[in-house]
């Protein structure tokens, strides 16, 4: 049977099972001609990314597993120098420990079930947990009693400041509330941090000079001295459009931050970065089904790995794709329908592709390596989860 016609399952699995490499997406569709979406992963731009946060940030950093969990994405981060994770749960926290004897894990979700604390420093030795209520901080007193060093950092609000997904209206204390439930760490005889986390897709550095500031103020309130202080993530990716100030930037506005605060010489200093290590590694080849007028109906949707697109206003760059021929015309705006039954599952003037495009193209859609498979559902049967390897650099800005 030629490659084209095994469609679904088979072809996933072959392609599971051997290490699929490639020079591009083209490559990639002309190899599978794929008719379910594909990954297009690029290791050297995530090894690239993790080299270049572990050298400007001056702490430790945390790669937020949440954000891109698949294993090849974990791979390529560990290599690129990435030997410590900020863990949401246990599947996550067992993953990590199950994959490498030197990382470090994290539990830095603030909500956690008791039996998932207890699991997490029993059997994985985990030792810091985030908290941003008393009532959490007590149970996480009463899961570990007993177990020495557990470090409790308190995570606090933050302004809502720059960032394009706020986290604030979920998690953080008040800053009057984080004085009284660091020093209640204290009481308690755990090690006290501070915590907090700008909002992702954060376009301001002085948003975290900002809250390393309200950071200081609560500590110098508190009378407490922090084991770690974590300035979480939210660092951009850079989307079309979106202008993002550099890292270097950030780091400065860190620096910045930090030079202001008296810390202990034991103080780790971390961060939780996600989407900015992530968002370039990785591209997605979906296929067109059918057109009508300005709508490309394609194999992948909002309930799989454009989720984010329907919540913000995020726009990303997209070539056409065709095996015998280009994609000629001029360059319109198309809104995107998912492959699942339901309204929803649409995005309205989503890519800037060449007025050609017909069923039967691809799309290679950039920047999709931040809360894309990391988020998909299975709805109506449909579920991306092919990956292959590509060697060429991420698209240009330019769509064409
Ligand atoms: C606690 C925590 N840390 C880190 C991250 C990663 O954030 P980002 O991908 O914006 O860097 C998140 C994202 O939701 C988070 O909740």
């Amino acid at each position: 049977m030629p490659s084209h016609r095994r469609d679904g399952g088979d072809a996933m699995n072959l392609i599971r099972r051997s290490r699929y490499s490639f020079d591009d997406a083209r490559h990639v569709a002309q190899a599978l001609q794929p008719s379910y979406p594909v990954y297009c992963l690029r290791p050297h731009v995530l090894r690239r990314a993790a080299r270049r946060f572990v050298e400007l940030f001056p702490g430790k950093t945390l790669y937020a597993v949440k954000c891109n969990p698949h294993p090849r994405v974990l791979n390529a981060l560990y290599d690129g120098g990435i030997r410590a994770f900020d863990t949401a749960s246990l599947p996550e926290i067992a993953q990590i420990c199950e994959t490498w004897d030197d990382a470090d894990t994290y539990f830095m979700h603030p909500v956690k079930p008791r039996a998932a604390i207890g699991m997490a420093h029993r059997v994985y030795g985990v030792r810091v947990f985030a908290v941003d209520h008393a009532n959490e901080l007590r149970k996480l007193a009463e899961e570990t009693r007993g177990v020495p060093g557990i470090v409790a950092v308190v995570r606090f609000k933050t302004e809502k400041s720059g960032s394009l997904f706020h986290l604030a209206e979920k998690f953080g204390a008040e800053p009057s509330e984080a004085v009284e439930l660091l020093r209640e760490v204290a009481r308690l005889g755990m090690k006290p941090g501070i915590a907090f986390h700008v909002g992702s897709q954060c376009l301001d550095p002085s948003a975290y000079r900002d809250a390393i500031r309200v950071a200081r103020e609560i500590l110098d309130a508190s009378g407490i001295r922090p084991a770690c202080l974590d300035i979480g993530g939210g660092f951009p990716a850079p989307y079309l459009g979106t202008d993002a100030p550099s890292l270097e930037a950030f780091m400065a506005a860190v620096g910045e931050g930090l030079a202001t605060l008296d810390l202990p010489e034991d103080c780790e200093v971390l961060a939780e970065p996600g989407r900015a290590l992530t968002a370039q590694g990785c591209s997605l080849l979906v296929q067109v089904q059918l057109r009508k007028g300005d709508r490309l109906y394609i194999n992948d949707g909002v309930y799989g790995s454009l989720s984010e697109l329907v919540a913000v206003d995020l726009k990303l760059p997209a070539r056409a794709i065709r095996l015998d021929g280009d994609v000629e015309g001029q360059f319109c705006m198309f809104s995107i329908a998912g492959p699942t039954c339901d309204g929803l599952d649409m995005v309205a003037n989503a890519c800037l592709l060449p007025d050609g495009i017909r069923e039967g193209d691809w799309i290679e859609i950039d920047r999709l390596g931040a809360y894309s498979n990391a988020v998909a559902a299975r709805f109506n049967g449909f579920h991306p989860e092919t990956f292959v390897d590509v060697a060429d650099e991420p698209l240009g800005d330019n769509p064409c």
